[in-house]
């Protein structure tokens, strides 16, 4: 079996691969924008250049699909790229899909889930929540730089997962048959507020972090000036706001279920990636709220 691994520089991606690495699987990393020190297991791969599925796909029997936030038209840029993996012999595909994608027509993933199921093709939905990896990445310039959380949830609350949960869950469904057709939930063992999620990452820091709760207007303005693309702070904020009413606040045992063990928690988390909310010498993030 060789897995291809589409997101392999992802915040779960990454962990696929590397996991799969460690348990001896065979692995093949797609990788959309090559760096110099790409490995040579690594091929380019872009979901919406049909030059570079051959190569990516030929001899894969596992696919692990992300969608990249960047495309929301799936239909258009990613259907052709799955079709063509399943004519080059790829028999199961793990989808990282979202927490009431099945519920929600409006979201892509809902969109690709449909397709499996009806793609005779073995399949699994990874229906992750909120990945704690979201406050070490897309917010760490500001809590670093302001040590603040800004976001227009509200007091809602959100079931945080670790990205690294996410992964272990997926390389369980590409590596043995007890998922196949079936929708699993990773989330973390408590919802969380922002304010909570202040106070953690505060505790862990030893300096003040607080959350300030924007409205959407604000937000909007906030992420544009960050040069956050405008489809990309549109999603922010349609999530967002689905958080503020408690749409993401959903727990699931599904990660102790799978692996046998607790979801990491966000004290962990925070301590392991506390290096992304350390000072370094950069510029100064903007501040527009
Ligand atoms: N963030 C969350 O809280 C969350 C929760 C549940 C589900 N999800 C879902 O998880 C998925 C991944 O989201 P993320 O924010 O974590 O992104 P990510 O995986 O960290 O980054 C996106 C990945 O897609 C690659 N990529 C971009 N354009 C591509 C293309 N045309 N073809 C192939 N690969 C391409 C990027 O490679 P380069 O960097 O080289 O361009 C990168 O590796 C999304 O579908 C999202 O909706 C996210």
């Amino acid at each position: 079996m060789t897995v291809l691994v589409t997101g392999a520089t992802g915040r779960v991606g990454r962990h696929v691969l590397q996991e799969l690495n460690e348990r001896g699987v065979p692995a093949r990393a797609a990788v959309h924008r090559p760096a110099p020190d790409t490995t040579a297991r690594a091929v380019s791969f872009s979901f919406t250049d049909p030059r570079t599925w051959r190569e990516a796909m030929r001899g894969a029997t596992s696919m692990f699909v992300m969608r990249p936030p960047q495309i929301s038209r799936v239909k258009e840029d990613m259907l052709p790229a799955l079709s063509a993996a399943r004519e080059y012999g790829v028999k199961r595909m793990v989808l990282l899909s979202l927490q009431g994608a099945d519920r929600n027509p409006a979201v892509p993933h809902h969109t690709l889930e449909n397709w499996l199921r009806a793609s005779g093709l073995e399949w699994t939905f990874v229906r992750a929540g909120f990945f704690m990896q979201n406050l070490s990445t897309t917010h760490a310039a500001e809590i670093r730089d302001l040590g603040r959380i800004v976001v227009p949830a509200g007091g809602g609350r959100t079931s945080f997962v670790d990205a690294r949960d996410v992964a272990a869950v997926a390389v369980r469904a590409l590596t043995d048959d007890t998922l196949v057709r079936e929708a699993v939930t990773p989330t973390g063992v408590t919802a969380l507020t922002y304010t909570e999620v202040a106070e953690l990452i505060s505790t862990e820091l030893g300096a003040p972090v607080s959350y300030i709760s924007s409205g959407p207007l604000a937000f909007w303005r906030h992420r544009r000036a960050q040069g956050t693309p405008h489809a990309e702070t549109a999603v922010m904020l349609a999530l967002y706001s689905a958080c503020r009413f408690n749409l993401a606040a959903g727990v699931t045992h599904d990660v102790r279920t799978v692996l046998g063990r607790d979801p990491i928690s966000f004290s962990r988390f925070a301590h392991d990636e506390r290096a992304a909310w350390l000072p370094r010498p950069h510029q100064p993030f903007r501040n527009q709220v």
